[in-house]
């Protein structure tokens, strides 16, 4: 009996940790109108002028509207990492906090081919 008591307090302390640690995850959450005060550092490679006029052309590389945020997110930390080496790139990730790539993600996802024409995207 005592046996099984130490277990059950064992299992309860394990699933508090768990819960911690799950809590630490969800930390940093990204944001679309955030993200849109910080992407003016990336209008002029990433821009696409006249976005809906050219339409064809939306899918030149890289296009960052409409990319999965959590895509740039990753893209971002690994050329601040340096697992991604474009030099340009490189140097503006750096300047970045992770709250920054997760708002500049979330803002990016959220445009779409469809959305009104935004100098922005
Ligand atoms: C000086 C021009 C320039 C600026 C400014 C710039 N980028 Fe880039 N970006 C590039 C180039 C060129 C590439 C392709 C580099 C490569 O092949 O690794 C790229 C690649 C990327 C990629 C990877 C895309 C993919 O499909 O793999 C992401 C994400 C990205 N940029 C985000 C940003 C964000 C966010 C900003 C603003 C904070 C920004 N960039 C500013 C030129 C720029």
């Amino acid at each position: 009996m005592k046996k099984l008591s130490i277990l059950s307090k064992l299992l309860v302390c394990s699933g508090l940790v768990f819960v911690g640690f799950s809590a630490q995850a969800d930390e940093v959450k990204g944001s679309a109108a955030a993200g849109n005060t910080k992407v003016w550092l990336c209008v002029g490679c990433h821009s696409i002028p006249d976005y809906r006029a050219d339409y064809p052309l939306v899918y030149r590389v890289p296009m960052l509207g409409g990319q999965n945020a959590a895509y740039i997110t990753t893209a971002l930390s690994e050329y601040k990492k340096g697992e991604r080496k474009h030099p340009t790139m490189r140097s503006i990730a750096t300047s970045l906090s992770d709250q920054d790539m997760a708002d500049i993600g979330e803002y990016y996802a959220a445009q779409t081919a469809s959305s009104p024409n935004n100098p922005l995207k």
